[in-house]
């Protein structure tokens, strides 16, 4: 059934119009004034609001063994959840343990997310070991449409990579015109850290921050550039919490290399604080790179807002309070890692970016959508709203008044970290490829819907401006 949409008001990232939009099929086929709804065509009033292409989340971890346990969302509760936020794409990274092959791990996850997924989703293929196989595995794994790497620099033992590990992946990456996502922090100074903490009797949350300080995660930062700009590879700096990092990146981006910026909006929102606090109340806190002094939260802010921060993501990794964080009651590096937000990302960025003035329209929408959509390879069929593109649409509603609460969630985890938070606008309607799969707070699509998208490699064209600049 076709799908209209009469007077919206389009943002793009680079535009803002008043049209109806006409989707035919999974697709948008035209943007006009006054456009006549074709026969037994659904037609939605927008009413002259807001109307953003779906929003993208670059980076999140439905299924994910890790610290051993599993994440608690699986395909199904997690892509409602992004929908219901206004979340139409999610960038999942596939995580194989160590002892697992490239071609095992890409398969496992393709298995969980099939028949079960809400939203379209892509990958990013985790390189957790290079061997004999890898280069192999990962030239077909690319072949079948995942255009870019992930690597952790931490997790030594799980998932982390050695120096000579990162270099053949990044000099395949290089090759392969692959995009790298990593994760920077220098896991020997986190380990050396962790043991004189927990020597010095600091057992709780608190001591999380002190093991992984900001310096450790510019490190990182500066030690993943040092490899990307001999391998002349394009790397993708995973949730940046701190000035530090944000600054070994842009020296090095003046020396050349090609390094994007990925920042989540739990270090927009969240300090230090909150893994601070009494009892083991801080474990809900407790992620990788940790929260960070709230001195930091100003700089990514403007990171965003100049164009020198790409993305904002969530690094959506839940674990429930009451049963999988105490598996570090004892010894906070335990804790298992992880601190969701899908369901919440866009009306916490509108509220606290958008109606404070931090962000214009056109920049909301760049870094939740369009920024992702074009550095990974899916722009311009995702990310923007035009003739042509998946008819992937947001109908904001700017009146919505509301509060965050777990009791009402739909992501399945039992605490929400932004608990209490007021919000000041929500997705009223959201469409995945022509079809309403939410409203109004609640999903109301086809399960199993989402589809895996492919995606090309970008070639060995060096980043350009505009994904640069956001
Ligand atoms: O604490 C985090 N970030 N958990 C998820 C795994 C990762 O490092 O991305
Ligand atoms: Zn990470
Ligand atoms: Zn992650």
């Amino acid at each position: 059934m076709p799908l209209l949409v009469t007077n919206a008001e389009i943002i793009n990232a680079d535009s803002r119009f008043s049209a109806d939009i006409l989707c035919t099929g999974e697709t948008i086929t035209r943007i006009d004034r006054g456009i006549a709804p074709p026969a037994g065509a659904e037609v939605i009033d927008a009413g002259g609001r807001p109307v953003f292409p779906g929003f993208i989340d670059p980076h999140t971890h439905i299924y994910l063994p890790f610290m051993g346990t599993f994440a608690k969302d699986n395909y199904e509760t997690g892509t409602q959840a992004a929908l219901v936020g206004g979340t139409t794409t999610i960038f999942e990274m596939v995580c194989p343990a160590r002892d697992m092959s490239h071609a095992e791990g890409f398969a496992l996850w393709r298995k969980q997310a099939e028949g079960k997924a809400c939203c379209d989703y892509s990958f990013h293929m985790g390189v957790t070991r290079f061997d004999a196989d890898s280069t192999a595995q990962l030239r077909e794994i690319v072949a079948a449409g995942v255009g870019s790497f992930k690597v952790f620099l931490a997790y030594k033992g799980a998932f982390g990579v050695d120096d000579a590990e990162l270099w053949k992946t990044l000099s395949l990456a290089k090759e392969l015109g692959v995009v790298v996502a990593a994760h920077c922090e220098n896991e020997t100074l986190v380990a050396e850290l962790q043991a004189e903490l927990l020597a010095a009797g600091r057992t709780g949350p608190d001591a999380h921050h002190d093991s992984r300080p900001p310096r450790v995660e510019a490190e990182g930062v500066h030690h993943l550039c040092t490899f990307a700009e001999l391998t002349g590879a394009t790397v993708y700096i995973v949730h940046t919490s701190c000035r530090e990092a944000i600054e070994a990146a842009i020296a090095a981006r003046e020396r050349g290399v090609k390094v994007l910026i990925e920042t989540l909006i739990q270090y927009l929102l969240l300090d230090k604080t909150w893994a601070e606090r009494p009892g083991f109340e801080g474990a809900k806190y407790v992620m990788s790179p940790p929260l960070r002094d709230s001195t930091n939260q100003a700089v990514l802010w403007n990171g965003l807002a100049s164009g020198l921060v790409q993305t904002v993501a969530t690094d959506h990794a839940p674990f429930d309070f009451l049963s999988q964080k105490p598996l570090g009651k004892h010894d906070f590096t335990l804790i298992p890692n992880g601190i969701p937000a899908i369901e919440d990302r866009i009306t916490l960025l509108w509220t606290h970016g958008v109606k404070t003035g931090r962000l214009t329209l056109e920049q909301f929408v760049a870094v939740a959508s369009t920024n992702a959509a074009r550095i990974f390879g899916l722009w311009p069929t995702k990310g923007v709203i035009q003739p042509g593109a998946d008819a992937d649409l947001v109908i904001w509603d700017p009146d919505y008044r509301g509060t965050i609460s777990a009791t009402r969630q739909t992501q399945a985890v039992d605490y929400n970290a932004f608990e209490g938070m007021p919000i000041e606008g929500r997705p009223a309607v959201v469409t995945v490829r022509g079809e309403v799969a939410a409203r109004d707070g609640g999903f109301c699509g086809t399960v199993g819907r989402g589809r895996f998208l492919t995606r090309p490699t970008v070639g060995s064209r060096a980043v350009s401006r505009s994904e640069q600049a956001g």
